[in-house]
C-alpha cells in the first residue's frame, strides 16, 4: 500500500492561497524544505494548483487531477487524471510513497484519508487575507511528531495516531 504525506504552508488564519498564489510569494528555507522532502517522490496536485506552479516540478511525477484537462496551458510533462483513486493508482506503480501538494481540494479530500499517514506543515506566523484554507488539524487524530525552528517560518510533521 503506498504511504501519501501531506505537505502545506499554513499562515496563522489556516490561509493556504489568495487568487490563485501563496500570499506571502516565495520564501527560499520552505521551497527547499518542500523540495528535499518531496524529491523524488510522485506529487499529487488538483489543476489549480498546478496552473498556479505553471510548469512540472522537476526530478519528480507530477501527477494533476482536473476533470477539464482541456483547459490546462502546459500539459506536457504531466500525468493527468480525472479522479483522487486514479492518481493514487498511479503514483503507486512508480514508489512507495507521494506527496499530495495541494491545494484546498486536494487536501479537503485527502486529509481523512485512510492511507495518509504524514502531515508536514510549515507554519508562517502571520495572518494573510486568503481565499483557500488549510482544513482543520484534530489533534486527537494527528500527533505532532518533529517540530523544527526556523528563520522565517517553523517545520511540524504530524502522525496519523493510531
Ligand atoms: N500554501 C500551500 O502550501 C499551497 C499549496 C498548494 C496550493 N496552494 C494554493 O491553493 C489554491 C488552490 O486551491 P484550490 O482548492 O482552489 O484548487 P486545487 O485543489 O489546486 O485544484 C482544484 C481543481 O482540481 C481538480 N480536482 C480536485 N479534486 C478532484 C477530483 N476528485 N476529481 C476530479 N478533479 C478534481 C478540479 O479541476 P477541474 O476544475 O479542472 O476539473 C478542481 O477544480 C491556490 O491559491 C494555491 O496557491 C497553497
Amino acid at each position: 500500500m503506498i504511504e501519501l504525506k501531506i505537505i502545506a504552508a499554513l499562515a496563522e488564519n489556516n490561509v493556504i492561497g489568495y487568487q490563485g498564489k501563496m500570499p506571502w510569494g516565495k520564501i527560499k528555507e520552505d521551497l527547499e524544505h518542500f523540495r528535499s522532502l518531496t524529491i523524488p517522490h510522485p506529487v499529487i496536485m488538483g489543476r489549480k494548483t498546478y496552473e498556479s506552479i505553471g510548469k512540472p516540478l522537476a526530478e519528480r511525477e507530477n501527477i494533476v487531477i482536473s476533470l477539464n484537462p482541456q483547459l490546462i496551458k502546459s500539459p506536457s510533462g504531466i500525468y493527468l487524471c480525472n479522479n483522487l483513486e486514479q492518481a493514487i493508482s498511479h503514483a503507486e506503480e512508480l514508489d512507495s510513497v507521494a506527496f499530495i501538494i495541494g491545494g484546498q481540494k486536494l487536501y479537503e479530500q485527502t486529509i481523512n484519508h485512510p492511507l495518509t499517514s504524514t502531515l508536514e506543515i510549515t507554519r508562517i506566523y502571520r495572518n494573510y487575507f486568503g481565499d483557500a484554507f488549510f482544513p482543520w488539524i484534530n489533534i486527537n487524530e494527528w500527533e505532532l511528531s518533529q517540530y523544527v525552528c526556523g528563520k522565517e517560518c517553523d517545520f511540524e510533521t504530524y502522525a496519523r495516531r493510531s
